[in-house]
């Protein structure tokens, strides 16, 4: 049965990359269990303002083209049906564009970031030292399955515009990056792996994501970006040859850390990580002043007012039975 209602629809404008952002309010009638949102906004395009700017294509959650933020979280327009982004207490639909591009207009955003970070990755399959017949390539299921939820991606954005890294760094080149880049390393077909690892393992790449989760969370096509980054960090961590990150000492001290004290002693961890134990003087220089301001502002206790922590047997026994595990 068809239950028409009124929607109130609360648009974010914006004329050209500089100018002020202002919101517009239209009123529809729709079904919210058959109307999508960008059904919705067609019909505003159609019957009440044909100026608005958004991007579409396939309707049919393939082409990734209609990616916008929809009552505060990134998906396809096309795929969401009103009466699923509008919780009960709504009052309106609020359409707003990706978040961490530049507006070019209304809910049309400079995508140029986003592919020149993908480009950062080597987004292609190597083959260039393997004699590769002519005819098919083929792979068996198993192969083919390890590439199936990177495979996915129809490179929507919705991921680059939730990142909270991505909010804040102009060098980590991004979820949808890196979930492609996952893609190309896991392919057996490719013949740069180790070159590859060798990369990611930079800043800019795996590490400097902050596993928020919004990826996952928002991804319309279950790539689940994060599992793909810690599937690369898994490979960059088994790979013994690689010389160790800082990124890697971070995660590595943390552990040893715990293991001894039952916590983390902030006087040790930067002098282990980012001084590399007294091997990296210029690391250790600096992190001098900051040392100083938080000993001066009371951040920063005493070494001497470290004590270990009442559950550092239990929390040393728990490692190691994990680390027990993995080893087996
Ligand atoms: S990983 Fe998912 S959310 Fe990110 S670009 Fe690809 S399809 Fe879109
Ligand atoms: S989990 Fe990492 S990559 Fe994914 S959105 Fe958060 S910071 Fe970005
Ligand atoms: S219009 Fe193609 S994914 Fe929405």
């Amino acid at each position: 049965m068809n239950i028409t209602v009124n929607i109130t629809v609360k648009l974010r404008r914006q004329t050209s990359r500089h100018s002020e952002p202002t919101y517009q309010i239209f009123h529809i009638e729709a079904d919210p269990d058959r109307t999508t949102v960008l059904d919705a906004l067609i019909k505003i395009q159609n019957e009440q303002d044909g100026s608005i700017g958004f991007r579409r294509n396939c309707r049919n959650a393939i082409c990734g083209s209609c990616s916008m933020r929809i009552n505060g979280q990134s998906g396809l327009a096309c795929q969401k049906q009103i009466g699923e982004v509008m919780g009960e207490n709504d009052t309106e639909l609020v359409i707003e564009p990706m978040q961490n591009l530049p507006v070019i207009k209304d809910l049309i955003v400079d995508m140029t970031k986003f592919w020149d970070n993908l480009a950062k990755v080597d987004p292609y399959v190597s083959t260039a030292s393997r004699q590769i017949s002519k005819t098919e390539f083929l792979q068996t299921p198993e192969q083919r399955a390890k590439l199936q939820a990177a495979a996915n991606c129809i490179l929507c954005g919705s991921c680059y515009s939730e990142c909270n890294t991505a909010a804040i760094s102009d060098r980590f080149v991004g979820p949808h990056a890196l979930a492609k880049a996952y893609r190309i390393m896991a392919d057996n077909r490719d013949d740069r792996t180790e070159e590859r690892i060798q990369k990611y393992n930079e800043s800019g790449f795996v590490w400097d994501c902050t596993r928020c989760y919004n990826c996952n969370e928002v991804c319309p096509v279950e790539v689940q970006p994060l599992d793909r980054i810690s599937q690369i960090k898994h490979e960059i961590l088994a790979n013994p040859d690689l010389p160790e990150s800082t990124a890697q000492r971070h995660r590595h001290t943390m552990v040893d850390l715990v293991k001894e004290d039952g916590w983390i002693d902030e006087s040790k961890f930067g002098v282990r990580v980012v001084g590399d134990n007294f091997r990296d003087l210029k690391g250790l220089l600096s992190i001098f002043p900051l040392g100083i301001r938080m000993v001066l502002s009371g951040k920063m206790p005493y070494p001497w007012q470290f004590q270990k922590s009442e559950g550092a047997i239990e929390a040393r026994a728990l490692i190691e039975a994990i680390e027990k595990a993995k080893n087996r």
